[in-house]
């Protein structure tokens, strides 16, 4: 079976009756949405926050009820892909554009599981994927000069020769490290740059990992 289904779907079992989810964006979490959306039609009651615009559509196509993080502050349960997973369990996320609202929807759930296949695991952050930073698209030339003295080779994200826009309709630079040494250190750094609205590294968030693979799942914890 497709490794990222089999992540998908083992992150349903997770799921009870009555939680509040948050719903990842991306190819793997979005057959954990599907998933969930079945398990809604048969009767499970859960509501969703989604973390994307796309991943709003496909949770209203598959019917599951959504809610806000203004209307539910805390959730129980959420679920995401990632680009990079250390051995600490530290992530890198946000190519696919939506780090800032999966940031805020991780940071208020009790729980935060991510789904992945094996290509995402890796010894060194930094090392197969850029570092995505969003920024604001008031003076982000300056952001990117200063990030770049962070020892990165940043470029704009660009879609049909114009700059790439978040759903916040910020900008997103994508940050290429030979490996981030230390992630803490420069997560730091990189909030201190006038601009920089979030960064792409989700540090000490994740309490498991599931690994899909073609013969079955295999789960890192904490
Ligand atoms: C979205 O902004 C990202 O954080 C995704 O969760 C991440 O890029 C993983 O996506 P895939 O599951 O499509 O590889």
């Amino acid at each position: 079976m497709n490794p990222k289904k089999v992540a998908g779907e083992e992150a349903a079992e997770y799921v009870e009756d009555g939680m509040a989810l948050g719903l990842g964006t991306g190819s793997t979490v979005r057959f954990f949405v599907e998933k969930v959306g079945e398990m809604a039609q048969k009767g499970l009651n859960v509501v969703g926050i989604p973390t994307s615009k796309s991943t709003e559509d496909l949770a209203l196509k598959c019917g599951i009820p959504l809610t806000t993080l203004e209307d539910t502050p805390t959730l129980d349960l959420a679920v995401d892909g990632a680009d990079e997973v250390d051995p600490d369990l530290n992530l890198i996320k946000g190519m696919g554009g939506a780090l800032l609202r999966e940031k805020s929807v991780a940071a208020s759930s009790k729980e935060f599981i991510i789904v992945v296949d094996e290509s995402k695991m890796v010894e060194k952050l930094g090392t197969k994927s850029p570092l995505p930073v969003e920024v604001s698209p008031f003076g982000w030339r300056s952001c990117k000069e200063w990030i770049a003295q962070l020892g990165s080779v940043p470029s704009l994200r660009m879609v049909e020769g114009q700059p790439y826009l978040t759903d916040n309709q910020n900008y997103l630079l994508e940050c290429g490290f030979k490996g981030i040494e230390d992630p803490y250190e420069l997560d730091t750094g990189l909030h201190k740059i006038p601009g920089v609205v979030e960064t792409g590294l989700f540090l000490d968030m994740a309490c498991k990992i599931i690994v899909g693979k073609e013969s079955g799942s295999e789960v890192n914890e904490e």
